[in-house]
């Protein structure tokens, strides 16, 4: 059975995660979603919270676990006894940022081998930071996240456009 490891902090998760997940469960047996805890000084979701929310966006998705991690992603990949890593790939900038880590990774453990899947070209320009930044000043996020994100944002920030 093979299980790979989808590391983030997800802060917070997007339909562009979704995606990722999703493709990754066509080709793993199991997929763990691994939750960085401290990822930023001032997150905008606790870790609990980003837990909760991919925990309620993964429920009917056989094959998925959430844990959250801290440390290094070579150790969650051992203790998970993943057999690969997977993070999706928007553009050149991400490969830039991706590629030294992935090989880092590989030069710690073996095991924790990377697999990058391109994105959806509609799904390019969407990230968690793009999502925190229209949280702050009201702008639309419709298209950006899962509705079980948009309902938690409503709540815990007085967020209506
Ligand atoms: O969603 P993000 O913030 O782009 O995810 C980044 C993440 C969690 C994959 C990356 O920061 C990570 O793996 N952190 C754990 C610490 C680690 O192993 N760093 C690499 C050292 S070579």
């Amino acid at each position: 059975m093979a299980t790979a490891v989808f590391p983030g902090s997800f802060d917070p998760v997007t339909i562009g995660h979704m995606d990722l997940i999703k493709r990754a469960l066509a080709i793993f047996d199991k997929l763990v979603i691994g939750v960085l805890a401290n990822s930023a000084k001032n997150p905008f979701f606790t870790e609990e919270e980003r837990v909760y929310m991919l925990k309620e966006l993964t429920k009917d998705m056989p094959g998925t676990e959430v844990i959250q991690f801290n440390g290094l992603l070579v150790d969650f990949v051992k203790e998970t006894k993943a057999d690969a890593v997977i993070r999706g790939i928007r553009n050149s900038i991400d490969f830039e940022y991706e590629l030294p880590l992935a090989q880092a990774n590989y030069k710690l453990d073996y095991k924790a081998d990377t697999i990058f899947l391109a994105t959806l070209p509609e799904h390019s320009y969407i990230s968690s930071s793009a999502v925190r930044e229209l949280v702050r000043y009201k702008g639309d996020i419709k298209g950006f996240v899962p509705d079980v994100v948009y309902q938690f944002i409503v709540q815990k920030f007085d967020y209506m456009i």
